[in-house]
């Protein structure tokens, strides 16, 4: 087994029986290399990084639980899945920020098939701006979708984990925005850093169960998301903002790559997941090098501000 520096302490169970009596380092020793024959859920499965996600984790052979607030894309998902031969076990339309809509969902699923091995946090949205143009609605969707949306699915996805005493790991997406201050991103950066606190505070009280916590923290990834992401007070129209969305897509990774750097980073039991280097770097920097981190991080708020914002040059 693979386990680094930045690894965890416990890993997906080795399909013991419930309540095996094992300790966590028999369960580092016995965690698997995969998802294969694993019950894995995915949120926002339907688009973008969930879906590429769970694609490559069927053709892993994982048995998927599959859930996203778009229908029509979410069935395109699972169509892809059981056309190439891949088992879904279940499937649901449903709103992460509706707490009871989880719970409903969640007594369904262990119902039928009893508790997961494996639960991905992806569902999420964007919205950035300043302070003066952010309204209400953004700081509140941002939290409630990207934060309160994946406890939702912890509060009642992992309990039964747990218990049942077979290990397993958890995903939750946070992002560049949840460890580094980036310009304009305060509402969002609200909901990721919150994640990561969630997550790293879960990586150490769940390895006594041997479930794994994995952090992703993507850069640019060319999803749905990079058309769909408000910012608040500019106009999306307006040819500054989409030569940025060019610039952004051109250096933005496809989420199949993401995807497998997940699948890779539950293998290898990584707690922190990157997906690009520069994001890697710009973390690195901000831990060891205080001065140079606020240097660039004031430049590229000038590069906001003058680019897109109030302060423009023209
Ligand atoms: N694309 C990027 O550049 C990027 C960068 C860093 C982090 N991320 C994160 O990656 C994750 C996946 O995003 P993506 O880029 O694949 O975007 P995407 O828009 O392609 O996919 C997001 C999915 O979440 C679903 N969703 C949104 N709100 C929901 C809700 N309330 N309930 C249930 N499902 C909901 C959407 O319907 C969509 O299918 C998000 O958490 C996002 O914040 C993306």
């Amino acid at each position: 087994m693979l386990l680094g520096s930045s690894g965890n302490s416990a890993g997906i169970g080795q399909g013991r029986g419930p309540g095996a009596a094992t300790t966590p380092e028999e369960r580092v020793r016995d965690r698997l290399k995969s998802v294969s024959g694993k019950k894995t859920l995915v949120t926002g499965a339907a688009s973008g990084i969930g879906r590429a996600t769970a694609l490559a984790a069927a053709r892993l052979g994982a048995e998927l639980v599959l859930t996203d607030i778009d229908a029509a894309g979410l069935a395109g998902t699972v169509e892809s899945i059981e056309r190439a031969g891949g088992k879904v076990l279940a499937e649901r339309t449903l709103d992460i920020t509706d707490y009871d809509a989880v719970t409903a969902f969640a007594e369904d699923v262990h119902d039928r098939h009893g508790s997961l091995d494996v639960v991905m946090n992806i569902a999420g949205v964007s919205a950035w701006g300043t302070v003066e143009h952010l309204e209400h609605r953004h700081w509140r969707q941002m939290v409630d979708v990207n934060l309160m949306g994946p406890i939702h699915v912890i509060e009642n996805f992992v309990p039964p984990m747990t218990r049942a005493g077979r290990g397993g790991a958890l995903v939750n997406v946070s992002s560049a925005a949840g460890l580094l201050a980036l310009p304009w991103h305060a509402a969002y950066s609200a909901s990721k850093f919150g994640l990561r606190g969630v997550s790293e505070v879960l990586r150490f009280d769940l390895a006594r169960h041997g479930i794994t916590v994995h952090l992703v923290v993507p850069g640019a990834v060319n999803t749905h998301l990079v058309q769909t992401v408000e910012i608040a007070g500019v106009d999306r129209e307006d040819p500054r903002v989409q030569r940025w969305v060019r610039r952004f897509q051109e250096r933005a990774a496809p989420p199949e790559h993401v995807a497998d750097l997940i699948l890779r980073g539950i293998e290898r039991n990584r707690f922190m997941i990157h997906t690009s280097f520069e994001v890697r770097f710009g973390y690195w920097v901000s831990r060891k090098f205080a001065l140079p981190y606020e240097f660039a991080m004031r430049k590229a708020n000038d590069r906001f501000y003058y680019g897109l914002g109030d302060g423009r040059r023209r």
